[in-house]
Formats: structure tokens, C-alpha cells, sequence
């Protein structure tokens, strides 16, 4: 089953600016997600994006939303309707008129799978934390500490083994740096520091 979206451009330009409210965009997520470690990691994703949108990009507080709405509804349909992902979500908000930026996002976080190039920095930093935020959280559940004390080279070392959340793509984690100019090292420090707050 092709995942491939067939199509590049999302949403309507009028709508720019439009999105959930956090109450909405809760309650779709409570809707459609029933898998518990699903929802976290599209909260811990959330979360990321939010403090990046901030702390990097320095953006003002409504689009500090926008970036977090993306990463939150990311893979809303993934757990009811695998073989739409990520068709079904951005059905669902292009019927609620949202920020085709958002729907853009959300359609391009995995280029290789959804045939839908990243380009802008949302865009890219919703493909960069999507695949790296999992491999991190999955090496914390097996740390005695959990985050407490975890370093790059730990990360590092974890990405090297294959055996290792196998099913984290490395080659999406290094071609999205690459894509957003950003070093490897970098953003495993950033997801360190960031990513313990989210429970
Ligand atoms: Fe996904
Ligand atoms: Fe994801």
C-alpha cells in the first residue's frame, strides 16, 4: 500500500493564519488517537517544534502555535487508519480551513513515503525531530535514569546499531539535517534538553 499523496500543494492561501484552538486540536487528538505512546511522541514532537519556533526562530506567540499545532497533529491518523496516513489528517483540516502552511507541514514529514518535499523551515524541522525524538525517547525507557545524565555520544551510539529502534529511519534523520542545514550533534543536544519536560 503506497502511501504516496499525489499531490503538492494543500490548504487555500485565504486560509493563512487559521488554526485549532488548543482545545480543538485536543480533542481531535482524544478522538483519534487511542494509542498512548503515540500520542506522547506526537506531544513530545509538539513540544520540540514549540520550543524551537521560540528559542531559534524567535517567532512571535501565534506562530509559535502554528509549529506546535504541526507536530501535534502530525500522525493524528496513524493509529486508526494507517493505510491513509497522512492523507486522512490533512483532509481533515483542509475541511476545517487551516493554514495551508500546517497542512504543508504535516504532508511533507516523511518525503520518502508521502512523495511531498520539505521546504520550508517548519517543514524541516517537523521532518528532523519526527524519526530522532522517537530514537532518543526509546534509549531513555532502556537508561536506568531515563534522560537524566544522557550525552550525544550515548545518542550516537544508538543510532549506529541497527538493532536498535529499527525501525527509525537513519538515513531520514541524516537527510534531514542535511535539509536543514543543521548539525547532527546539535539537534540531539536540543531533543536532550528539551524533550524530558513532556510526560
Ligand atoms: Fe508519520
Ligand atoms: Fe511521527
Amino acid at each position: 500500500m503506497s502511501l504516496l499523496i499525489g499531490r503538492t500543494a494543500f490548504g487555500d492561501d485565504k486560509n493563512s493564519g487559521n488554526v485549532l484552538s488548543k482545545q480543538e486540536a485536543e480533542s481531535l487528538l482524544n478522538d483519534w488517537v487511542k494509542n498512548e505512546r503515540l500520542k506522547l511522541h506526537m506531544k513530545q514532537v509538539a513540544h520540540l517544534m514549540q520550543c524551537w519556533a521560540k528559542e531559534k526562530e524567535n517567532l512571535n506567540e501565534d506562530d509559535v502555535w502554528r509549529w506546535q499545532l504541526a507536530g501535534l497533529l502530525h500522525d493524528a491518523d496513524w493509529d486508526q487508519w494507517p493505510d491513509m496516513h497522512c492523507k486522512k489528517i490533512i483532509e481533515e483540516l483542509e475541511g476545517r480551513n487551516v493554514d495551508p502552511e500546517i497542512i504543508h507541514a504535516i504532508a511533507s514529514h516523511g518525503p520518502i513515503h508521502f512523495g511531498v518535499q520539505p521546504e520550508t523551515k517548519m517543514d524541516k524541522m517537523l521532518y528532523a525531530f519526527d524519526e530522532l525524538s522517537g530514537l532518543i525517547h526509546a534509549y531513555s525507557l532502556m537508561r536506568p535514569n531515563g534522560y537524566e545524565s544522557m550525552d550525544v555520544k550515548g545518542v550516537k551510539k544508538r543510532l549506529k546499531e541497527k538493532a536498535f529502534a529499527a525501525n527509525v529511519s537513519r538515513e531520514d534523520i541524516n537527510d534531514a539535517c542535511e535539509r536543514a542545514k543543521i548539525i547532527l550533534d546539535d539537534l540531539i543536544t536540543f531533543v536532550i534538553a528539551k524533550q524530558p519536560a513532556v510526560k
